[in-house]
């Protein structure tokens, strides 16, 4: 008897492992149309220049671009006259950019002082600005709008709140909200019908992985930082397991904060930044490094 409960206990592990989902099973995906028209940021901060207004000028969402006049403290760092109209990052790692007729830059070298051509639009464009056609490879805004989370808005939304994306009515859709966050957080991966290393036209509310190929085993490399690690584990437990803790189950955007992580349901994600043993406050040191992004 006791055999057999172990052979049963083995064969329920073996069914709940292959209990994973096909990733691109549900939803649907607007690669390879065009990008569909949406309301810009400004537009929206017209109205919600009270809540999200403030706190938007500091996101780094918001910053990642920005023109030069607007980043005076990175432009200081230039010699004048290199021909920088735009800056790149807002934290640690900077770059700079040179508009290259519409919707292009030139991005400069990490090390030399050289311009690299295409480069921005074949490496960058689509996690670092909005609304990329896949053809042209040009962008619509510079830096993130609003649209990259909250897709296309119905503007009837400020009578009824559960007909846009993210608002407190409709947050619930842990697919949508996981792809919404990985088009741009899985750093390494690819779209099939491109072949570049971001998404193809990804319009929220999609489902990503109908063209993003990515590698899971990712989720478990000891090279990768535990920065970009945890996501990898949290989109997969999503995404493939059928798990329902998001990134918005620890991290509140506007608010810039991961207060509420605390308070999530211990599991061995915790243990990508902390120690088993010992106080829940020993956080282990780490540092975030990207191939991709060049740091
Ligand atoms: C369109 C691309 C894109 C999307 C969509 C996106 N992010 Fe980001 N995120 C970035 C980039 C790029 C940065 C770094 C910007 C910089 O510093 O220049 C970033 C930075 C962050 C940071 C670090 C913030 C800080 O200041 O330390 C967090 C946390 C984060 N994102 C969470 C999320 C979550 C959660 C979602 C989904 C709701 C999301 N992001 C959606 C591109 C994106
Ligand atoms: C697949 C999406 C994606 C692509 C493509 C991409 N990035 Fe990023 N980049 C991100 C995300 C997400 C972050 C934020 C990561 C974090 O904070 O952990 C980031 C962060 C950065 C930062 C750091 C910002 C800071 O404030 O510290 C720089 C600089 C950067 N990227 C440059 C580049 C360059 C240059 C390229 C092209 C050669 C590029 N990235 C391509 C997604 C991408
Ligand atoms: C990188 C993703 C991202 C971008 C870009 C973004 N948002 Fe959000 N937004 C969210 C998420 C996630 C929430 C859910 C609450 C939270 O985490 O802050 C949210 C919530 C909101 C809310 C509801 C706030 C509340 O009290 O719950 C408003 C209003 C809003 N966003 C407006 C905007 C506007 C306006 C812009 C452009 C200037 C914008 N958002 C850009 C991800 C984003
Ligand atoms: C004409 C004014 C107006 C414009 C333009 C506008 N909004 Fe709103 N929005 C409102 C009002 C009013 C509400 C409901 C009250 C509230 O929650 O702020 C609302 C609610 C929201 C919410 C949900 C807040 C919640 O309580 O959960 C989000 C998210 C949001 N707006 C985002 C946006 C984004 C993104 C844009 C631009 C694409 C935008 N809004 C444009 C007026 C506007
Ligand atoms: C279990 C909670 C949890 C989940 C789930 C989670 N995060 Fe995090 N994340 C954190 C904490 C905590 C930090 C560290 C904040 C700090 O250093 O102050 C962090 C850091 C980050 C950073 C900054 C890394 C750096 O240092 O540059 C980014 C970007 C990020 N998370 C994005 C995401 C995205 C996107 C998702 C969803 C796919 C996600 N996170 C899911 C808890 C979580
Ligand atoms: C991506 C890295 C990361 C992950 C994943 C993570 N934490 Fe944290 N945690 C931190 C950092 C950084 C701090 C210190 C800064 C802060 O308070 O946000 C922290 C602080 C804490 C604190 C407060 C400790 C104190 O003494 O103030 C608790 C409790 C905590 N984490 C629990 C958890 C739990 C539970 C999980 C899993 C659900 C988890 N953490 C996952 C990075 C992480």
């Amino acid at each position: 008897m006791a055999r057999f409960a172990w052979l049963l206990s083995s064969l329920a592990l073996i069914a709940s492992a292959q209990e994973t989902r096909d990733p691109a099973a549900w939803g649907s995906t607007h690669a390879g149309q065009p990008v569909p028209d949406f309301v810009q940021g400004d537009e929206c901060l017209f109205c919600h220049r009270n809540n999200i207004g403030p706190g938007w000028q500091k996101n780094s969402h918001g910053l990642t671009v920005r023109q030069r006049e607007d980043a005076p403290e990175l432009i200081a760092l230039l010699k004048n006259g290199d021909g920088t109209t735009h800056t790149m990052g807002s934290r640690n790692h900077i770059r700079f950019l040179r508009k290259d007729g519409y919707g292009k830059f030139d991005l400069k070298d990490v090390a030399k002082p050289d311009w690299q051509k295409g480069k921005f639009e074949n490496r960058c464009a689509g996690c670092h600005t909005t609304g990329i056609d896949a053809e042209s490879k040009t962008f619509r805004e510079v830096g993130l709008d609003c649209y990259t989370c909250h897709g296309v808005v119905d503007l009837d939304h400020s009578g009824d709140v559960s007909l846009i994306f993210l608002s407190k009515k409709r947050r619930s859709d842990v697919l949508a909200i996981t792809s919404t966050c990985a088009q741009c957080h899985l750093r390494g991966g690819r779209s099939r019908s491109t072949g570049l290393p971001y998404p193809n036209n990804f319009v929220p509310g999609d489902n990503l992985f109908k063209d993003y190929e990515v590698n899971w085993a990712m989720a478990g490399d000891a090279n990768t930082n535990p920065g970009d690690r945890h996501i990898w584990i949290n989109v997969r437990d999503v995404a493939v397991n059928g798990g329902d803790t998001t990134c918005l189950s620890c991290h509140r955007l506007h608010a810039n904060s991961t207060d509420k992580h605390r308070r999530v349901l211990t599991g061995p994600i915790c243990l990508e930044c902390h120690n088993a043993q010992g106080p829940k406050k020993a956080v282990k040191a780490y540092s975030v490094h990207s191939e991709l992004c060049e740091y």
